[in-house]
């Protein structure tokens, strides 16, 4: 009881604490807004790119030395780019030191999965379903990175998608707004923790808002056109979660969303985010996502786009220039209220003060740090650990897998499996290439079976990086035959197959999802001599793999998972670990789903009814191919006893689930409702609620869950959250297409 009490005092002691500081930079702020010119505030809003142009197109700046000059006179706010400690206390001290107030800088990068050391690419991650896990990477990047000098990371990208042709659906949670929301809070306590102003942490930005995630036909950069129920239920609540986790900033998008870029747009900004949700952090834009509305067709030129951003909520311009060049005018015309100008500053300078960098600009840049804990091993521990978890078995007929210890032949196909490059991912700027554990290393180091690898044909012409579609080999079959010749001999096959790591990412959008070049044809023909194939699948994105799911009787979905990527899918080939992984999103048949997904609505002729008029496709049936929450293991699961009791204003959920199988595994179980009748349609499926836990062989658990209204009720198309009566329907299991059933009443 003592201790009780103590743990309350410690509470309201820090809750208290931090309340002060608050108070107290509230009126630094204020006090150093009092001494700023329009000029400075302005140089407060800009943002510049550092000396490589790795993510966004740059003007080749023919004018470096203007961005150091206007770091001198206080016209820059923040950096990108720029990373290292020698380098950021460089550029920091012309900012201290030169300019008339010395506000200090604050460095950015995409520190996006892991900083040196390098974790599993987002989707990957949500695939462990594993938040501790996930929270825990998104720390030790925010310890690499902030080692390196650096205080702001470009994460979580929040956007749910339904669309695998989006390249960059590698960077999120993949298309459920439960699951994401749940992720995005993990990765943004993460990179926070509790403390903004510690050395080891960094303010986290919730991007891209919004509507990103539902650009039309998955094309990078294109408009999205989004109905509000849309909006409210699934594309916002990430975002929300993220700002109920603290997160320090957010970035809004490329994207135009209903016919307006979503950086002029006012409804996003000043409305939802900075009115009904009352946040107090700032928005930067997305890389000249402010100058492009002129391609839009939005704004008329530079000035004008600077007039609507400024209006619309963006407080910090990256890399369009248009603040610096427009904004002072605009304000002596009346266009923008030096108000508006004042209110993105003020944000601005919160941030820095709550990063602690008004105490110490230099906070950030501890050289014997930097050597400390660049690629500590407990970064590598870590990043093995979620590795491992974020492995999803697709098939395994006849248990093929796991491998037997000792004793086999088996041969390894696939330009892919000593690769040191591809498992890193997109956006890993930090790392360096060939740093990660490829398959073959991790194989090879383990004695007992005899291990042969033959390349096969090349996967790729020219590096992906800037020639993504032209980079894949579709003629050169030189390895082809003696791929096939070496299948022959062996007991087992491994094929290592997919996408290189920068086949998906910004700008790399794909119109087939298939396994690009002569991969295809390659496994047809391995497995015509040798059908004992264990297909390990390496992508950054769903893929329509359904000849490999029909015929190949083994299948792991191994994404890119990082520096440690070869121990991990080794471990799980062998048992060592019993993969756990679940699909944050539907794998299709074929191309012509998309968008596919599992919370879709009924229609009004669902069917399969008559003969032709329902909805459905004649040549396809509406089947994914793997669905959301799917993932098997070397065990199995059964679940039973739902029991569903109705309290006063909660739900009670419970299942019993046993491990029938012969060995210890992880099982994910998934809670998903249905809403019969609503005033707006709901989904078919929504997840609500989920568990993963650990089960020795034969052994059983009552796994719990309470509905609340949070998770029956809805948005409605006004954005107002209802909770409606009516029947529901419950289904409990270990992916989204089966489970035990039940239901409730809500009166
Ligand atoms: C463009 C991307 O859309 C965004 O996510 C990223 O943070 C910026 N470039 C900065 O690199």
């Amino acid at each position: 009881m003592n201790k009780l009490i103590l743990l309350a005092f410690g509470v309201i002691f820090c809750f208290t604490a931090i309340n002060a500081q608050k108070l107290e930079n509230e009126a630094k702020v204020e006090a150093l807004l009092a001494k700023m010119t329009l000029e400075e505030k302005i140089g407060q809003m800009n943002q510049y790119s550092g000396f490589f142009d790795a993510t966004g197109p740059a003007p080749k700046d023919e004018n470096n030395k203007l961005k150091y000059e206007h770091i001198k006179t206080g016209m820059v706010g923040s950096m990108l780019n720029v990373r290292g400690v020698k380098q950021v206390r460089e550029m920091q001290k012309l900012a201290v030191e030169g300019s008339r107030l010395g506000i200090p800088i604050i460095f950015a990068l995409d520190v996006i999965h892991g900083h040196k050391t390098i974790s599993p690419i987002p989707l990957a991650e949500a695939a462990s379903w594993d938040l501790e896990a996930i929270k825990q990477s998104a720390k030790t990047a925010a310890i690499e990175a902030s080692a390196e000098g650096l205080n702001w990371t470009f994460a979580p990208m929040v956007d749910i998608s339904r669309d695998p042709r989006w390249g960059r659906v590698m960077e999120g949670a993949g298309e459920d707004p439960y699951l994401g929301s749940k992720i995005a809070t993990a990765r943004v306590t993460g990179f926070q923790g509790d403390d903004l102003s510690k050395e080891n942490t960094i303010a986290a930005c919730a991007k891209h808002f919004a509507g990103y995630g539902f650009i039309e036909s998955g094309k990078d950069y294109n408009k999205a056109d989004v109905g509000t129920s849309t909006l409210y239920n699934i594309i916002l609540p990430p975002f929300k979660a993220a700002v109920d986790a603290h997160v320090a900033t957010f970035m809004n998008s490329f994207n135009e969303l209903n016919g307006i870029p979503a950086t002029g747009d006012k409804f996003l900004q000043r409305d939802i985010l900075k009115g009904k949700w009352n946040y107090s952090g700032f928005v930067v834009s997305d890389w000249d996502s402010i100058g492009e509305m002129e391609e839009h067709g939005f704004a008329k030129d530079g000035k004008h786009a600077a007039e609507i951003a400024a209006n619309a909520g963006s407080d910090m311009d990256m890399e369009s220039y248009v603040y610096l060049n427009h904004l002072k005018d605009l304000v002596a015309e009346g266009k923008v209220d030096v108000k508006l100008i004042d209110d993105a500053v003020r944000r601005i300078l919160r941030t820095k003060y709550a990063l602690g960098l008004f105490d110490d600009p230099y906070r950030y840049c501890d050289e014997a740090r930097e050597k400390k804990m660049i690629r500590h091993a407990d970064h590598e521990a870590a990043a093995l650990d979620l590795a491992k978890k974020s492995i999803v078995l697709l098939k395994n007929e006849n248990n093929l897998l796991p491998l037997a210890k000792s004793g086999e032949k088996i041969t390894v196909i696939g330009t892919l499996a000593d690769d040191k490059t591809s498992p890193l991912g997109n956006w890993r700027l930090a790392s360096d290439d060939e740093t990660a554990v490829s398959l073959i290393e991790a194989l090879k180091a383990r004695k007992g079976n005899e291990i042969t690898f033959v390349a096969g044909p090349k996967l790729l012409e020219k590096s992906p990086m800037f020639h993504e579609n032209s980079a894949v080999n579709t003629t050169d079959r030189t390895g082809f035959d003696e791929a096939v010749a070496a299948a022959k001999n062996a007991e087992t096959v491994i094929m290592v197959l997919g996408e290189h790591g920068m086949q998906s990412g910004e700008g790399r959008s794909r119109a087939n999802i298939d396994l690009p070049g002569l991969q295809q044809e390659l496994l047809e023909a391995v497995y015509a001599v040798n059908s004992n194939v264990i297909l390990v699948l390496s992508n950054g994105r769903p893929l329509a793999i359904t000849w490999a799911a029909e015929n190949v009787p083994a299948i792991l979905e191994t994404w890119q998972l990082g520096t440690q990527s070869g121990h991990a899918i080794a471990a799980v080939l062998y048992g060592d670990y019993n993969p756990s992984g679940k699909l944050p999103m539907t794998f299709p048949r074929h191309v012509g789903q998309i968008p596919i997904y599992y919370n879709y609505k009924s229609t009004g002729r669902p069917g399969p009814k008559w003969e032709v008029f329902w909805s459905r496709y004649t040549d396809e049936t509406n089947a994914p191919l793997y669905p959301f929450g799917f993932g098997l293991s070397y065990t199995s699961f059964d679940y039973k006893d739902l029991k569903i009791n109705v309290k006063d204003k909660e739900v009670e959920v419970s299942v019993t689930v046993t491990n029938t199988g012969k060995v210890a595994g992880e099982e994910v179980a998934q809670l998903y409702i249905r809403d019969r009748v609503a005033s707006v349609t709901r989904p078919v499926k929504e997840l609500k609620g989920f568990e993963k836990f650990a089960l020795k062989a034969g052994e059983s658990k009552t796994v719990n869950f309470t509905l609340t209204g949070k998770e029956c009720g809805f948005f409605n198309n006004q954005g107002k959250f209802i909770i409606e009566a009516g029947d529901f329907d419950v289904m409990v299991g270990g992916s989204s297409a089966k489970g035990v059933t039940g239901k409730f009443t809500l009166k």
